[in-house]
């Protein structure tokens, strides 16, 4: 335990803070600045939601719960993914609720990985699947998309990249930062070079509810012979716009589950019981599906707007999302994160520079959807100006 404290310890010292809160830290110094940098719905949660964590308060659900969860959500959502993503799940062998999505990664890699290990991440990539990854003593191994090629994720790059210390691959659908989707032809190459090398797929679908264009989310664990080498995570942040209530969830295999919840018995012994009650409500409330499509058109009209707008800027090459809030143009060979910098310091606007999402985000810069089209309007004006001058 000594050795594992103090390597997580050394860990933590060597990798770098977040680039996102870098530069919120230096907006936070700024005035009239519109950002386009935080990751997170500007919609509130639903009040029928809000009603149910109430409801759930005032009858007492106030104290711990089981660590892996509430029965009531795990059957939610083990009839959640059998109806809408294929996946059969047992609600108490294959489910467990989580402190968001992010607490999952770290939980799910902590179950597998030993010092050394590799770890397959296409990048630009969300930066928590590097950092857990490292957190638990493994090596991140980056395979490049490019804007080029539509962000895709090559299956002959993965295959390259494989050695005999790969352990599993991350991938993330719709992806943050550049919003593009993995088909389910690419999806089923994946499945096969991971059973040819016997590696286990965790899958990010967390933006599985913003597809646009009639492009339709397709969940990698739906494939026949796969399920128990896939490990898929979700979370009621983005679908719900519920980032504060910290509800999230993994699907696996029974033996990786019962050591997560172990684990989880030590680290936090479960999330909020009340905002696990809301979360199962959500799932069962008919009212959710006409609340997340307007949320959706919402975004598809803002992504739509801004992928115009910023294809009109000199010196951005821009690649139309499919999915998510995010929008990743590339800026060539200037550097991101002087750009950036620049950015919110002369025409007030935060972005994020790409390189904090991995090697293959440099000349890159993340810009998020999640404001207005006016506020959008305003700061693509901002930052054409700006671009002129420079
Ligand atoms: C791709 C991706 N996965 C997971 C998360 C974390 O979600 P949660 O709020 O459930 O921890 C985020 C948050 O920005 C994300 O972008």
């Amino acid at each position: 335990m000594v050795t594992l404290m103090s390597c997580i310890s050394e860990i933590l010292d060597a990798i770098s803070e977040s680039g996102i809160r870098r530069l919120f830290e230096l907006a936070s110094k700024e005035e009239n600045v519109i950002s386009l940098g935080i990751g997170e719905p500007d919609f509130d949660t639903p009040q029928f939601i809000k009603d149910y964590a109430i409801e759930a308060l005032n009858r007492g659900m106030t104290h711990y719960t089981p660590n892996s969860g509430i029965r009531i959500l795990r059957e939610a959502i083990s009839e959640k993914l059998k109806k809408e993503n294929g996946i059969f799940a047992d609600p108490d062998k294959n489910i467990m609720i989580t402190i968001g999505a992010n607490q999952a990664f770290f939980l799910v890699l902590s179950t597998f990985i030993k010092p050394g290990d590799e770890i397959i991440i296409p990048s630009p990539y969300f930066v928590t699947h590097a950092a857990a990854a490292r957190l638990v003593g493994g090596k991140v191994v980056e395979i490049e998309t490019k804007i080029e090629e539509g962000f895709k994720l090559l299956p002959e790059r993965v295959k390259k990249s494989i050695t005999n210390r790969t352990k599993c691959i991350i991938i993330c659908t719709p992806n943050n930062p550049t919003g593009a989707i993995i088909g389910r032809k690419e999806l089923e190459e994946i499945a096969n070079i991971a059973i040819e090398h016997n590696l286990k797929i965790i899958s990010d679908e967390v933006y599985e509810k913003l597809i646009y264009d009639n492009n339709r989310h397709f969940s990698i664990a739906s494939l026949n012979g796969i399920s128990d080498r896939v490990i898929t995570i979700n979370s009621f942040s983005k679908t719900f716009a519920m980032t504060g209530w910290r509800i999230g969830y993994v699907v696996a295999d029974e033996r990786t589950i019962a050591k997560m919840i172990k684990f989880q018995m030590y680290l936090a012994a479960c999330p909020t019981s009340f905002a696990q009650y809301a979360a199962a409500m959500a799932l069962r409330d008919s009212k959710s599906a006409h609340w997340i499509e307007e949320m959706r058109r919402e975004y598809e009209r803002r992504r739509n707007f801004l992928y115009k707008r910023l294809c009109e800027i000199d010196g951005f090459t821009v690649y139309k999302p499919e999915g998510a809030f995010y929008i990743f143009p590339k800026i060539g060979l200037l550097d991101d994160n002087k750009i950036a910098e620049r950015i919110l310091k002369e025409a007030k606007v935060v972005v994020v520079p790409g390189s904090a999402f991995g090697t293959y985000g440099l000349g890159h810069l993340r810009l998020c959807y999640t404001l207005p089209i006016e506020k959008l309007e305003e700061a693509c004006n901002r930052i054409e100006e700006f671009m002129m001058k420079i």
